[in-house]
């Protein structure tokens, strides 16, 4: 079959397998030219196939040469739509692992269930023994706990109506939009969803399982990002569900501190990701900051990120911590003379200027590349088994 892109809005239908299995590949060559350090060698990624969780797993299984398990919710092709790139992206990774000698298993089912929980401690038992690393980098819209209740998460303002400029990605142009402020039962399912009930779950399943080695490090990923979107992002609805996940760290170190596990947040950078670009007024932030990081040199994708978060923050010694004790990888993004820019742009930015003050191009090349298109050195032309 001829994949073509088909984008609506924030979302694109289709994915290219070859294009995704390229999206892989370059992560792993710059994994591989930071070189090997010493670091964790059995790995568990929830959330593995896309975005910051694909991303470490390649950071630990080419960083520190670590067997990764990975789990991801992802749709299998049913031979006239596309698979999911996640699921390409799993299954170029997990080819390119066994290739270079790594063990690489991945479960494709819900995070959130008793079941999969399940059958991750039974892989682990079988293949590695236990873990010595848990990444929790879920994003979700919804999740059904245990009792069958199903909770939808939600990107609203907790408080009264937001207003400000959002950029139309159907046609390009600058308007306004509004969010408008989420009920006490939406907040509720929110932190139900993207909160850290889970994460204190899956450590607590896993070393109640006794699978989880004695000194074993936890990281789950946050977010702040500048004031201009505090309204729908750190006092928002997913705000909550991040502060209840910095909760979820401290409840960790106490409950597993017998064994010596380390929870960590690490609060990452503002990117192009399936789940950030649904969320509205940010994606013209991020074309706004994508422009003035890379004229500043300091632009990151995610694999730079994860390759910064092995490298400099978590394994190059002591953990490096701000002094709430989370990791920051959103340094960079918010560095004052990068803000500065960020909000003069925001303020002068309008239709007419867009592609002149900010990065449009970079932000499609980084939607597009999500799916496996836009790779010069694909041609997309051929006929490909999807
Ligand atoms: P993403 O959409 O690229 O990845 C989400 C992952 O979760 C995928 O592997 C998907 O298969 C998996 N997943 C979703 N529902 C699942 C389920 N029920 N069971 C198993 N797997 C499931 O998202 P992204 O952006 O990489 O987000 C990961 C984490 O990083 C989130 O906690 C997010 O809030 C955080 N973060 C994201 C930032 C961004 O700008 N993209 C910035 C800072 C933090």
């Amino acid at each position: 079959m001829i994949v073509e892109p088909k984008v609506r809005g924030f979302i694109c239908a289709t994915a290219h397998p070859v294009g995704c299995r390229e999206n892989v590949k370059r992560q792993i060559e710059y994994i591989k030219h930071l070189g090997t350090l010493d670091g964790p060698k059995h790995v568990l990624v929830i959330g593995a196939s896309t975005g910051y969780g694909l991303a470490s797993r390649i950071a630990a299984a080419y960083g520190s040469g670590a067997s990764t398990i990975g789990v991801m919710f992802e749709k299998e092709s049913n031979g006239r739509r596309t698979a999911t790139p996640g699921y390409y992206n799993t299954k170029a990774f997990e080819a390119f692992a066994q290739a270079d000698g790594l063990y690489a298993k991945s479960i494709n089912g819900d995070a959130f269930s008793h079941e999969v929980k399940e059958q991750v401690i039974q892989m682990i038992r079988d293949d590695l023994g236990s873990v010595d690393m848990v990444i929790y980098s879920l994003a979700a819209p919804r999740r059904t706990t245990a009792d069958g209740v199903t909770y939808q998460s939600v990107l609203k303002t907790t408080s009264s109506d937001f207003t400000n400029k959002s950029w139309n990605l159907r046609d390009n142009t600058i308007g306004e939009a509004t969010i408008s402020p989420a009920t006490e039962e939406e907040i509720t399912a929110t932190v139900k969803v993207m909160g850290g009930e889970d994460w204190i779950d899956w450590m607590n399943a896993l070393s109640q399982a006794g699978v989880l080695a004695d000194g074993a490090v936890t990281v789950a990923y946050s977010y702040i990002g500048p004031e201009l979107t505090y309204p729908v992002y750190l006092n928002g609805t997913i705000g909550m569900a991040k502060k209840h996940l910095q909760a979820s760290a401290a409840v960790i170190n106490e409950t597993l501190a017998p064994h010596h596990v380390k929870a960590y947040i690490s609060v990452n950078k503002a990117l192009v990701t399936q789940a950030s670009a649904a969320i509205p007024i940010v994606p013209l932030y991020f074309a706004i900051l994508y422009k003035v990081m890379k004229e500043k040199g300091l632009h990151e994708g995610c694999i730079e990120q994860m390759g910064r978060l092995f490298h400099e923050k978590l394994f190059a010694g002591s953990p490096v911590v701000d002094q709430e004790g989370r990791i920051r990888l959103d340094d960079w993004e918010l560095r004052e003379d990068v803000q500065k820019e960020v909000m003069e742009i925001w303020d002068k930015i309008r239709t007419e200027n867009i592609t002149e003050l900010a990065d449009v191009e970079g932000y499609w090349d980084d939607f597009y590349r999500m799916f496996g298109f836009r790779f010069p050195n694909v041609d997309y032309t051929q006929d490909v088994e999807i």
